[in-house]
């Protein structure tokens, strides 16, 4: 494989990692994933890879044995460890030694609704709890805390009026399948400062905005003239 060797880290479904795989294979992509780590056997993302014959592992759910994790991506020869619905803290051996060199995509604007706990509907029920009428995905730095290290990129998703978690986490989502593998892209092309510019205001013109954000913004009310 030429191009970022990239190493995915999932617990899920894994539809984050499919946007990867489906991006890998453009030509032009500039990455490809070398292997996919799992701390649950049963994760979506491990069949996901291995249709796309792609290397698999599972790793202790403890995060004890950094050792082995650390085995399995020097294996691979990872560039790039991408945190695609992992939920499981990164230990610090491993932080460390890809340090600036692990990302993770979260499915709200950090630095809000983020931290220890803060995963799957409970985000998303945050986000509607506190009245927020934009969230969206963060990709960022992966440093020793819980969604903390430094922001990439970020999409802006509208919350409609009659958002429940459900429907605001599918937006999200659609939104983290456009993210997720533009920044990877931009990696491969330029390393943290290429993917750092994906996040100027108007986002650039590689990426078009998707229709659901003209979908969701119908239901407010138009400010009169
Ligand atoms: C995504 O919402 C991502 O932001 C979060 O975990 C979810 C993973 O979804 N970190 P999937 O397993 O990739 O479908």
């Amino acid at each position: 494989m030429a191009g970022l060797r990239v190493a995915v880290l999932a617990s899920g479904g894994g539809s984050d990692l499919q946007s990867l795989l489906d991006a890998s294979r453009d030509p032009e992509a500039g990455f490809g994933v070398l292997i996919v780590i799992s701390n649950r056997p049963d994760a979506g993302a491990l069949a996901r890879a291995r249709g796309a014959g792609i290397r698999c592992e599972v790793i202790r759910s403890d995060g004890q044995d950094p050792g082995r994790l650390l085995a399995l991506l020097g294996e691979a020869g990872a560039e790039l460890v991408v945190l695609a619905g992992y939920l499981k803290l990164v230990p610090p051996e491993v932080v460390k030694a890809y340090r600036g060199r692990t990302i993770n995509i979260h499915p709200a604007l950090l630095p809000a609704f983020g931290g220890p706990g803060m995963f799957g509907r409970r985000v998303h029920e945050a986000v509607l709890a506190s009245g927020a009428r934009v969230s969206g995905p963060t990709v960022h730095v992966v440093d020793e805390v819980y969604d903390h290290g430094r922001v990439l990129a970020q999409w802006p998703v509208p919350v409609a009026r009659e958002d429940t978690a459900e429907t605001l986490a599918a937006r999200v989502l659609e939104a983290e399948h456009l993210l997720l593998p533009a920044v990877v892209r931009a990696w491969a092309r330029g390393g943290a400062a290429a993917a750092l510019s994906l996040a100027a205001p108007a986002f650039g013109p590689a990426l078009s905005l998707p229709r659901i954000l003209d979908d969701a913004l119908a239901p407010w009310p138009r400010p009169s003239p």
